[in-house]
């Protein structure tokens, strides 16, 4: 079966719900036209804003340096855009890269009113087939937006692709907690009252219920790990956030030597 004509058959996942898989990416669209202009909002309210905290320490992992460019893939509003800005200095850039314009659309405003914000620019593109030549980029970073794929490995491999030799790769995703009793709390949290908060503050439950279920789906650090390294990724490493919640991985490209 060719990419241009997929498999009407072949299904995947929304959530729990099983979906035909060339539809994933228009159901992944409504979903995040639907909650655009509440997302920032809604982040902060639901994790505390320890968000924050997570992208602050995710982006400095990546050991940016001046005059860098970057690519923040499934970007969305730009918290990680506007912190790569401000540490790659005026010669360097970043690009914003989102399949969603309802989602860019909603953080460029915080983007154009950052001091960093001019070396920030908007790409709208799927992540599955990044519209950038081979080797592009310095660094390549996705947050929070892989989990979304139809086909994660293939966003990865994007963002391999589009890395030069030795470029810096860093994913910051959802996990679950590792102690248990903390673990069984979030269970809780994200399957009872994150849906409940969803519906009553953003008007869209169906969404809240969504990000809990697509985080079980997603593999843990170490798999992921493996995966990334297959991959071709070197130096892997990860740092679980808050008991786990989050995860940090980084990596680099090969640099091509034996
Ligand atoms: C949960 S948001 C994360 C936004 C931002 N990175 C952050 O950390 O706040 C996920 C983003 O992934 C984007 N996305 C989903 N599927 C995509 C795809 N196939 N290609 C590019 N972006 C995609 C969505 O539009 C959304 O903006």
């Amino acid at each position: 079966m060719s990419e241009l004509n997929p498999d009407p058959e072949k299904t995947t996942h929304f959530g729990f719900l099983t979906i035909p898989e060339r539809e994933k990416v228009e159901w992944v669209r409504r979903h995040f036209d639907t909650i655009a202009y509440k997302y920032d909002y809604m982040n902060t309210l639901l994790s505390l804003g320890v968000h924050y905290q997570w992208k602050r320490i995710a982006v400095r992992m990546m050991g940016l340096g001046q005059g860098q460019k970057v690519i923040d893939v499934c970007g969305g509003t730009g918290d990680l855009s506007r912190l790569a800005a401000q540490n790659v200095g005026r010669s360097g850039s970043v690009v914003l890269y989102d399949i969603n314009w309802e989602m860019m659309a909603a953080g460029r405003p915080k983007t154009v009113a950052a001091a960093c914000g001019d070396r920030v620019c908007h790409v709208q593109g799927d992540a599955e087939k990044i519209g950038f030549p081979d080797e592009t980029f310095d660094a390549a970073m996705v947050g929070f937006g892989i989990r979304n794929l139809t086909h994660f490995e293939k966003g990865f491999a994007e963002m391999h692709r589009v890395l030069k030799k030795g470029g810096v790769f860093m994913c910051l995703e959802f996990s679950q907690p590792v102690t248990p009793w903390f673990r069984s709390l979030y269970d809780f949290y994200s399957f009872h009252l994150m849906p409940f908060i969803g519906k009553a503050l953003a008007r869209c439950g169906p969404a809240y219920c969504y990000l809990p279920e697509s985080i079980r789906l997603f593999p843990g650090p170490d798999k992921l790990k493996t995966i990334l390294e297959n991959m071709g990724f070197r130096n892997v490493a990860y740092r679980r956030l808050t008991n786990g919640i989050a995860v940090v991985h980084v990596g680099k490209k090969g640099d091509g030597a034996k």
